[in-house]
């Protein structure tokens, strides 16, 4: 197998795009995907103050690297979410990427900011592990990009990711999720902007751009996401797409082309969130549900936000 570009021995054959590659074209096609991502979807300006969430795993290790080849300010932001050995392996490797690229890191621990860990936040709040997780990482994303001024927050959610909660929200007719589920999301009263600039990039792209570039990851799943429905989804569409190169692609590309914006319109209800009692983030009413959390948790649910509508003027519009 020869490299489509160069002719010289390929690393990774992509039969999606009927090509292969040698490393050196492999990290240009990254590259070129990741921009495209950007310009097509009007995620943020060359100039943008980029806040990227690194979990030590393969694809935000990728995207970070790639933001900062591309020429763009990217900082890291690192949450300790005390799930034991594999955060302390998954902190590790951010470390070693941040002192091999001398890059800023944001990092806040959990434990030593709110006094509550993933593990027992779950059990306090009888919400599954994934569940209080995501519910912390969400609030915490938004928290850290708003205070520290960024322009816009990027996670490293790649096409395999994407297209598996597609097919999870279809299957189960999640309108509310359908309509959230955008590349892109504006910043709103008291939400930062937030983009997922891997879209056009596969699970296995990004594992390639790793070995090619140095990049030590942490190659575990976390321990508490055992029996992920994800998981399934995500085994689903490879059978498919082994089939039938492509399909992933189709599946997601086309319903942002042709469905995103039914659902969008759908679901909007016009209703406005308000500030939390405590920690002034947007909810429903009352108090938020990342300060239930850290309080049935038994920690501190401290950080009370400059008021938000300050720094959303502050952080300057979609490019
Ligand atoms: P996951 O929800 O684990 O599939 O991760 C999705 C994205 O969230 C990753 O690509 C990262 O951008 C971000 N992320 C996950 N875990 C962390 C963490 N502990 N700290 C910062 N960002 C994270
Ligand atoms: Fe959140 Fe595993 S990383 S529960
Ligand atoms: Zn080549
Ligand atoms: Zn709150």
């Amino acid at each position: 197998m020869k490299c489509t570009v160069c002719r010289e021995p390929a690393l990774i054959d992509l039969r999606r795009h009927n090509a292969a590659f040698c490393g050196e074209h492999h990290s240009r096609f990254c590259r070129d995907q990741v921009q495209r991502a950007i310009d097509d979807f009007d995620m943020f300006a060359p100039d943008a103050r980029v806040l990227v969430a690194v979990s030590g795993g393969k694809d935000s290790l990728a995207l970070w690297h790639l933001l900062k080849a591309l020429g763009y300010d990217a900082h890291g932001l690192y949450l300790g979410l005390g799930i034991g050995e594999y955060s302390d392996a998954s902190r590790d490797h951010v470390l070693a990427f941040t002192d091999a690229h001398d890059v800023p890191l944001v990092e806040i621990d959990l434990l030593d900011t709110f006094g509550y860990d993933i593990p027992t936040g779950a059990q306090a709040s009888r919400r599954t592990p994934c569940s209080a997780c995501g519910l912390s990482k969400r609030h915490l994303f938004d928290s850290a990009a708003l205070d520290g001024g960024f322009d816009v927050l990027a996670t490293g959610h790649n096409l395999d990711d994407e297209a598996a909660v597609l097919f999870g929200n279809v299957l189960h007719w999640q309108t509310e999720y359908l309509a959230r589920q955008q590349p892109v999301l504006p910043a709103g009263a008291g939400f930062p902007r937030k983009v997922k600039p891997l879209v056009r990039l596969s699970e296995r792209e990004m594992a390639a751009y790793c070995i090619i570039n140095g990049i030590d990851y942490q190659v575990d799943e976390c321990p508490m996401s055992a029996g992920n429905r994800h998981l399934a989804y995500k085994e689903a569409l490879n059978g498919i797409e082994s089939r039938s190169p492509g399909s992933k692609a189709d599946f997601y590309f086309g319903f942002l082309r042709s469905a995103a914006d039914v659902f969008q319109t759908a679901t909007d209800d016009g209703s406005e969130p308000v500030p939390c009692e405590t920690c002034g983030a947007p909810c429903s009413g009352g108090r938020c549900a990342f300060c239930r959390l850290v309080e049935r948790a038994g920690g501190e649910p401290t950080m009370v936000r400059v008021d938000a509508p300050t720094r959303r003027s502050d952080q300057g519009g979609p490019t």
